[in-house]
């Protein structure tokens, strides 16, 4: 009776189409209950003359509204403690909150918000990343990954290409938005409900702004209705404000964005803007890299150095590259401070290379999938990264030649080539890209996790542990593990409800690895309470229930709480270099598109996914996790566009301006799957991280559109920024068929693809 290796079904499946699954706010409102709301910033970047909050004050229903002055401490932050949670002097973007209401009605506090009068001094806002460049405001130091000798490297090489790779932003559109509720309890402890990946952070953080020590606060998340990073830090800010008014009313108090607020208030993904330079041979071997990786980290530090560290060790992606610097640096703008989502930095240091090595292939007339597998990392040499970590257990090679065979992929270049060839409407395009993604948090601490284990007389199990729920199965997962443990069913153990009060100091459930650590720690406490159940059974082989009752009957402790913390990593962030992560979940990807070169519209054919995920706890939720992190890939890298008015206030703020992928945007053909990698025991059950590592394989799609430009570009490089939306793309027509001299592609003036250029 294994458990682990099936496809249980999600705890969770069933109530999420019933709608018995509970969120933050299904709970049942309490007699007194307020509603928590707040005033915030109209501008970008500001000093607060004057605020008035008589007229707001005098509002039916309004009960209080509160201000930087309520607080105990206004500073915090996960990295550097820069950020604040209510505006003091000065404001440094729109979203942020000036005045906290708190209000019986929904409409009490619309009013309330008419009614506050401010008076701000507007300053010189910062918006781009060239421009904190040329004001040189930056967030933290620059740091820097480098080895060999980038230069001598360029001085004698056959070929130097140089360019700049720009990605946008995401938004996380999970489907519940930020909210949390909290209530006062006596001798001014609270008790909150919030949908955070981490309940220590908000736990910590409110108990810090209210002058609270952390043991007067406990934090309980049931499950989030999606979280995707954005409920690793920014869940903090509702939390505290909604503890902010429990605790100066002495009545519960309830806080949830509608969709609108939450897209416009709460930061995304990082734009990064990375300028890089390469030499290689006229083979196609890399011999050097430099780049210079910026992004966009908003007004506050939050989790921003450590998405960079990520991006910073990921550039090198599946490639061995003997010379490389690489630089990164957080840039500050007027924005909401932007946040961990899934992927970390990894995806635009990922594409930045794989960018890199598209226009290689174009410069070299060669099929593109052949310079990647040429500099692909080896099995046991050119086997170490730029920062000093062995690529122990490579599957990269193999993933690579498997991918060509499944995919079929030279037969369909050869039949892209004939169809663009012959279509005058249509263009098509193929690419194959791969990820290696590090698993571990790149901050050593971070990487460690407890857990309760605790057995009913019943033989019934309860597991709590630090890790939360946010539809990616972990519960399941760990469910799945602890059954296995006990030799018993899954259906006699349960996943409780996250809270503070049952594990203490818990890492937020973030770099795909709240299984690894979570379920590792859970497994400790299991084989301690199982030490002490052999010493009851003395080799009787008792049923389950029969021992547990002879172990309470002895006086044996039947609960216990269990430890985990990763052996073996290390990270020097001031010399760049160690061995940050336990192992890589790598993977390639075959992605064929088709573009209507009169719309810039644009579809995909087909994508073939190969993973290294190790033996999967549970391959249902894992091929979940991979088909949804890749559409989500898709999304950012195709779709999603985030546009601001010229003073910083969002557009893209709801989704009929912001375009997530839905069923009709799917790939028409869509394989994915993993191999078998017998040498995998590092892990939990020989298992892998695939949260998010399967959304770098999006790169895929969007080279696939840069492949199908090629057609078309006379042997240049088309140019291409993510995302590659219908727009941008037929921008990058138009502009391709002035350059040969044609009528712009929306008037039909493009000419017949030209002869291939791979
Ligand atoms: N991933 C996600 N969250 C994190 C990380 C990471 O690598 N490091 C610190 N917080
Ligand atoms: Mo995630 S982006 O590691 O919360």
């Amino acid at each position: 009776m294994t458990a682990v290796g099936k496809n249980i079904p999600h705890d969770s499946a069933r109530g999420y189409v019933t709608g018995e699954a509970i969120y933050v706010d299904d709970t049942p409102f309490a007699r007194n209950e307020l509603l928590v709301d707040f005033f915030w910033s109209p501008i970008a970047h500001g000093r607060i003359r004057a605020l008035d909050t008589t007229a707001a004050c005098k509002v039916p229903g309004v009960v209080g509204l509160y201000t930087f002055r309520d607080l105990q401490h206004n500073l915090f932050g996960p990295i550097i403690k820069d950020e604040i949670l209510i505006a003091e002097s000065e404001v440094t973007f729109i979203g942020q909150p000036i005045v906290v209401i708190a209000a019986e009605t929904r409409e009490a506090i619309a009013a309330a918000k008419k009614a506050i009068k401010i008076d701000i001094e507007k300053l010189d806002p910062i918006f781009t990343i060239e421009e904190a460049k040329r004001r040189k405001q930056f967030i933290g130091p620059t740091r820097r990954i480098a080895r060999g000798d980038v230069n001598a490297a360029f001085a004698s090489a056959d070929h130097v290409l140089e360019g700049t790779w720009i990605n946008g932003g995401q938004d996380h559109f999970y489907l519940e938005s930020q909210a949390a509720i909290a209530w006062p309890g006596e001798f001014r402890a609270l008790n909150v409900l919030s949908s955070t990946q981490n309940p220590s952070e908000v736990q910590e953080v409110i108990a810090h702004v209210l002058g609270l020590p952390i043991n007067k606060v406990v934090v309980t998340t049931k499950r989030m209705g999606g979280a995707f990073g954005g409920k690793e830090c920014q869940a903090t800010h509702p939390a505290a404000l909604a503890a902010l008014v429990a605790q100066n009313t002495g009545r519960p108090a309830r806080i949830v964005y509608n969709k609108d607020d939450d897209m416009r208030v709460t930061g995304g993904r990082h734009p990064f803007q990375n300028d890089w330079k390469v030499a290689f041979t006229r083979d196609g071997v890399l011999t050097a890299l430099k780049v210079d990786l910026y992004s966009d980290g908003g007004a506050y530090a939050d989790l921003s150095p450590a998405v960079m560290g990520r991006a910073m060790t990921h550039v090198d992606n599946a490639y061995y590259i003997p010379n490389v610097e690489i630089t990164g640096t957080v840039c500050r703008t007027n924005y909401p401070p932007n946040t961990a989502f899934r992927g970390f930095g990894g995806p635009q240091g990922v594409a930045t290379i794989e960018n890199i090595l598209q226009e290689m292939a174009i410069v070299l007339h060669r099929d593109p999938i052949e310079i990647r597998m040429k500099n692909c990392y080896g099995i046991d040499d050119r086997n170490i990264t730029p920062y000093g970590q062995v690529v122990k257990n490579n599957m990269l090679p193999r993933l690579f030649r498997e991918i060509v065979e499944r995919a079929d992929y030279h037969r369909r270049v050869a039949a892209v080539a004939e169809f663009n060839a012959e279509s005058p409407t249509h263009l098509r395009g193929i690419a194959c890209t791969a990820v290696k993604f590090g698993i571990s948090f790149n901050t050593k601490f971070l990487n460690q996790a407890n857990a309760l284990v605790n057995i009913y007389l019943d033989g019934s199990v309860q597991v709590s542990t630090g890790a939360t729920e946010m539809g990616q199965g972990v519960n399941t997962k760990i469910r799945q593990l602890v059954a296995d443990e006990f030799g018993i069913d899954v259906e006699q153990v349960v996943l409780m409800p996250t809270s503070t009060e049952k594990n203490n100091n818990t890492s937020a459930t973030a770099a795909s690895s709240g299984a690894d650590l979570n379920g590792s720690a859970a497994v400790d406490a299991c084989r301690k309470i199982k030490a002490r159940l052999a010493a009851v059974d003395l080799g009787r082989k008792l049923p389950w229930r029969d021992l547990i009752s002879a172990a309470y009957h002895d006086r044996v402790s039947l609960g216990e709480r269990g430890f985990y913390s990763t052996q073996g990593i290390d990270w020097d962030i001031d010399k760049g270099c160690g061995t940050p992560f336990l192992y890589f979940t790598q993977g390639t990807a075959v992605s064929e598109v088709e573009i209507d070169r009169f719309t810039g519209m644009m579809r995909i054919l087909r994508c073939d996914l190969l993973m290294d995920i190790g033996k999967p706890i549970n391959p249902g939720i894992d091929r979940g996790q991979i088909t949804g992190a890749f559409i989500q890939g898709v999304g950012w890298l195709t779709t999603e566009e985030k546009r601001w008015t010229p003073d910083g206030d969002l557009l893209t703020h709801s989704p009929t301006t912001y375009k997530i992928p839905n069923i009709q945007d799917l790939p028409e053909i869509f394989n994915a799957d993993w191999i078998v990698n017998e040498a995998n025991t590092i892990n939990l059950r020989s298992s892998k991280a695939v949260g998010e590592p399967p959304l770098l394989l999006a790169i895929s799609v969007f080279m696939a559109v840069k492949n199908a430009l090629s057609y078309v570009s006379n042997g240049a490089i088309p140019k291409l920024s993510a995302p590659a939306t219908g727009e941008e793309i037929l921008m990058r027509l138009t502009e391709i068929s002035r350059w040969s001299g044609g009528l712009p592609a929306a008037v039909g003036g493009l000419k017949p693809a030209a002869t291939p250029v791979v």
